[in-house]
């Protein structure tokens, strides 16, 4: 019998002004983009703009549907999106807002499990990890360096041999 501990390190930013000049305008550009989401039923907009290692930049935002499981969230939008114009080339950092329609948008975002788990495959695909800037409309911004952080024991290929 062994325990075993994981830790993670992770920035926290009292507000955007802290981010470097990239970074801040990245996590604009997701504030920016949730106006581009289709959200009529949860009226929770969401925003993930990706910057790839060739500095291009994709955006996603959240896509619903009155069939509620079919709706796709903005990280995964932006990760399909990403892969299909430019599947050769690796994600660098993908910031992440949203603009809550029934409250506050203060908080920082935190993706859910299943585009954490999306994420997990395309950092493991890239082999380059993927920087994640999760804020909302403004104050704290929170920065980890791989998203594989954010999901220990993903799932992955290896264990289906
Ligand atoms: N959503 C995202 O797009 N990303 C997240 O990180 C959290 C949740 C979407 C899914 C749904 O359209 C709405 O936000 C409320 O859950």
């Amino acid at each position: 019998m062994a325990k075993q501990l994981q830790q993670f390190e992770y920035t926290v930013y009292e507000d955007i002004t802290e981010l470097n000049d990239a970074d801040a305008w990245l996590l604009t550009e997701a504030r920016d983009v949730t106006h581009h989401a289709y959200a009529p039923y949860s009226h929770f907009q969401v925003g993930a703009v990706a910057r790839l290692a060739n500095g291009e930049i994709i955006a996603g935002s959240n896509q619903e549907n009155a069939s509620f499981p079919v709706g796709l969230c903005a990280e995964r939008v932006a990760l399909a999106a990403a892969a299909s114009v430019y599947p050769e080339v690796a994600i660098d950092t993908i910031a992440i807002s949203y603009h809550n329609l029934n409250g506050d948008s203060s908080q920082p975002i935190s993706p859910c499990g299943i585009c954490r788990q999306s994420l997990a495959e395309v950092e493991m695909r890239q082999k380059e990890p993927i920087r994640l800037i999760m804020g909302g409309l403004s104050g704290r911004v929170i920065v980890v360096e791989r998203a594989n952080d954010l999901l220990p024991f993903a799932f992955s290929g290896e264990m289906l041999g």
